[in-house]
Formats: C-alpha cells, structure tokens, sequence
C-alpha cells in the first residue's frame, strides 16, 4: 500500500499513521517528523526549515522533495509507505508522482481527514509528545500517563496554530482537487474518536 494522508494541522494524521503503519505493516514517512529531527540535531537542512516552521510556513518545495526523495530509497519503503503530511502542493505532489514513476509505482489512495476549524485550534494547542519515543498525547482527549517527559511543539501556539491552518487554506487545499482529478482521493470525517476515525479510514481504503 503506498497511501498518502492529507488534512490540516491537527487533523489526526500522525495519530492514525502510526496505527496504520503497524496495520498495513508499511513504514510511516512523516516530513514533519524529519524536519523536527533535522532541527534537534542542528543540521544546516534543519536549522534553514526552521525559521518557516516557526512561522507556520510551509517549507521549500525543493527541501522536502529531496528529504522524501532520500527516504523512499530505504530498504522498509521498498513494500510501501504511508506519506504523513506530504506533499502539501501541487509542485510537491508532481514530484512525489515521478520519483514513484521512476521506481515503475504509483500511489494506490490519498486519504483526507475534514476535521473543522475550531476543533483543529483545540487539538493542536493540547497536544503533547513524548519526547523520548514520539508517542503522540492530548491533554483533554488522551492524556499522557504520568512520569513521561513531554513535548510541547513550538508550533502549537495559538498564534502560530493560526498561521498553519491559514497556510493550509491557501497552499494545501489546492492539492485536493489535483487528486479528485487523479481518482485518487478518499475523503474520511475526522470527527469522533480515534477508533472511529481508524475504522472509517479502513472501510474507505477497503481493508476491512
Ligand atoms: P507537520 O508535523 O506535518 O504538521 P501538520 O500537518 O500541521 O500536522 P500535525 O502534526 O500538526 O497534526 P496531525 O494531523 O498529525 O495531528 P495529530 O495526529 O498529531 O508539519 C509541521 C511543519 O513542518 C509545517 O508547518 C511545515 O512548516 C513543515 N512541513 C512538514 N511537511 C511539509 C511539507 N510537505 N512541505 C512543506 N513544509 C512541510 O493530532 C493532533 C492532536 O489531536 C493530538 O493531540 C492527538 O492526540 C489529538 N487527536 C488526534 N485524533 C483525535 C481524535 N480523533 N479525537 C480527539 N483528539 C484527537
């Protein structure tokens, strides 16, 4: 299954990539993820990203292109992956289509998670992480059991919240119908909890 996840910030990708990973026993290949790697460990790659993300900006095409370009030539994305928050633009999706084409694949689904806005504020601002294993955390909806050490992203402010749901609006949104036109794209309501959501997202993909 190579399976790419959309949805504005805080919709609940990584929550069901890493229930899916497991399910359909591919890899999950997030670019925020990776860039958030790049930036703790201060590489010149990460240290670039992060005055964009920051900002709630999205970062250069070219930078994430390269970064996905590298990973899916790993050994455990050879069977699939699932694509967690890439692409983000049309240029993105282009290039993601001919670096799969010059491996003689194609994506089998694009799946969007609709979450409305309101709602997304409230998830991102209460997430937390655990900063040692990355397990992901909601103070109201699933909160961390005590003891662990918890990361609040920078990004999770109100303010920038804002910023990356506005960048979402104006930058993402356009990707969608780009994969309507493909017959790519699965729509799923992100509104329940992560088990519903898990078995919509199973019923829309046909592996029930
Ligand atoms: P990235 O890390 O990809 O952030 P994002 O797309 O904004 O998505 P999030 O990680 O915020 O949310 P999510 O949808 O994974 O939700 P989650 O499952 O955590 O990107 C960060 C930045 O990196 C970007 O702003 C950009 O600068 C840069 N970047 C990354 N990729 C890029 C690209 N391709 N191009 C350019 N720039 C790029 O859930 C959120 C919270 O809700 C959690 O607390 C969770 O516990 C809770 N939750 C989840 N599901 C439910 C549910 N069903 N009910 C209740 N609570 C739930």
């Amino acid at each position: 299954m190579r399976l790419v996840l959309v949805g504005p910030p805080a919709s609940g990708k990584g929550t069901q990539a890493a229930v899916l990973c497991e399910r359909l026993q591919v890899p999950k290949i997030s670019t925020g993820d990776m860039l958030r790697a790049a930036r703790a460990a201060g590489t010149p790659l990460g240290l670039a990203a992060d005055q964009y993300m920051a900002a709630g900006k999205l970062v250069p095409d070219e930078v994430v292109i390269g970064l996905v370009d590298e990973r899916l030539t790993a050994e455990d994305a050879q069977a699939g992956f699932i694509l967690d928050g890439f692409p983000r633009t049309v240029p993105q999706a282009e290039a993601l289509a001919a670096l799969l084409s010059r491996r003689g694949l194609a994506l089998d689904a694009v799946l969007q998670i609709d979450v409305e806005r309101g709602l997304l504020v409230e998830r991102a601002t209460l997430r937390r992480t655990d900063k040692r294993t990355g397990q992901i955390y909601h103070l109201k909806y699933n909160p961390p059991p005590p003891g662990i050490e918890l990361e609040h992203r920078a990004d999770d402010r109100e303010e920038t919240v804002a910023k990356r749901l506005d960048e979402y609006e104006a930058m993402t949104a356009a990707l969608l119908p780009h994969y309507q036109k493909l017959n790519l794209l699965r729509r799923v309501d992100g509104v329940g909890t992560p088990a519903e959501v898990l078995a919509r997202i199973l019923q829309a993909l046909g592996k029930t």
